[in-house]
């Protein structure tokens, strides 16, 4: 397994690859890999020839209060796993390698990106589309792998590669869990024991109203109370938001009707943890 620090030999690369008919798929991280990761690298590699995995932690979608600095790295462990999962080629950049000095054009998004996330995280996404139209320039793959886990990025990303004619088909993945149901993500690193204990309290919330729903309530009303009412049960808990949007437009919903994501976002202590499923 190949590691690149530059722009020109992930372009070098790929072009050798092509030029011999392979096909690629690219997993774009921020690194500190776990199974949730894996799952997506382990799907990229049944479906192309050869598989690009990026690890940059993106100054870009990190607002002037949040994490950057502390976002937890270990590209050793990170790139053991990418090799024994049957990756090519870990891009691994300097930020100065992604943006330079002068560097002033960004993609943003008018749609999809005000409610959820985007709320609390006013600059994120345009963080998010930035960088992963560079990545998909630099790698020009078929295929790219994102996991359900970041529902609104994922929406995000397909809408953006549909608005700018990207031409690489955009593969969702499911979200991967620790076996009490906490979704797996880098973040969970910052909770202690007795926080790690409270973060159920998502997927546990998040199975209440998806019962609810499966006995046939369609009132959103009465399912964002009951979900929300799980999460007020723990006191470590800090509702960002609780909601149900329509699956393709994320737009708020009063009735489940078609597809609908089922969305939260929640501080346990300084932590702030997203979980969600999707009502089809
Ligand atoms: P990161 O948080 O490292 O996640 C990389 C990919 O792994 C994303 O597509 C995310 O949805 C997926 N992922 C994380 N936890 C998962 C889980 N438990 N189950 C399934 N998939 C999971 O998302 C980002 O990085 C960045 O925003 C990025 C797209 C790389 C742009 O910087």
């Amino acid at each position: 397994m190949k590691i690149a620090e530059t722009i020109q030999e992930v372009r070098e690369q790929v072009k050798e690859w092509k030029k011999q008919g392979l096909s690629v798929g690219l997993v774009p991280t921020m690194g500190y890999l776990h199974e949730g990761h894996k799952s997506l690298i382990d799907r990229a590699v049944k479906e192309n020839d050869k598989v690009v995995i990026s690890v940059f932690v993106n100054p870009m979608q990190f607002g002037p209060k949040e994490d950057l600095a502390s976002y937890p790295r270990d590209f050793k462990r990170d790139s053991a796993l990418c090799e024994n999962a049957g990756a090519a080629l870990v891009f691994h950049p300097q930020p100065e390698e992604m943006y330079h000095e002068d560097f002033s054009s960004f993609v943003d998004m008018s749609t999809l990106t005000g409610g959820l996330c985007g709320k609390s995280r006013p600059i994120h996404f345009r963080g998010v589309c930035t960088v992963v139209s560079k990545l998909f320039n630099i790698v020009m793959p078929d295929k790219a792998y994102f996991g359900q886990k970041d529902a609104q990025q994922l929406a995000v990303i397909r809408h953006m590669v549909s608005d700018l004619n990207f031409g690489i088909e955009i593969v969702g993945c499911p979200i991967i869990r620790e076996e009490d149901g906490l979704a797996k993500s880098s973040r969970n690193t910052y909770l202690n024991e007795k926080e790690r204990k409270a973060a159920l309290i998502l997927s546990k919330s998040l199975q209440k109203g998806k019962a609810l729903i499966d006995a046939g309530e369609e009132d959103v009303e009465k399912i964002k109370q009951t979900i929300t009412e799980k999460l007020e049960s723990e006191p470590l808990a800090k509702i960002d938001y609780v909601e149900v949007v329509d699956w393709n437009t994320l737009e708020p919903v009063e009735k489940v009707e078609g597809p609908v994501l089922v969305a939260i976002a929640v501080y346990i202590g300084k932590t702030r943890l997203i979980d969600n499923f999707i009502q089809e």
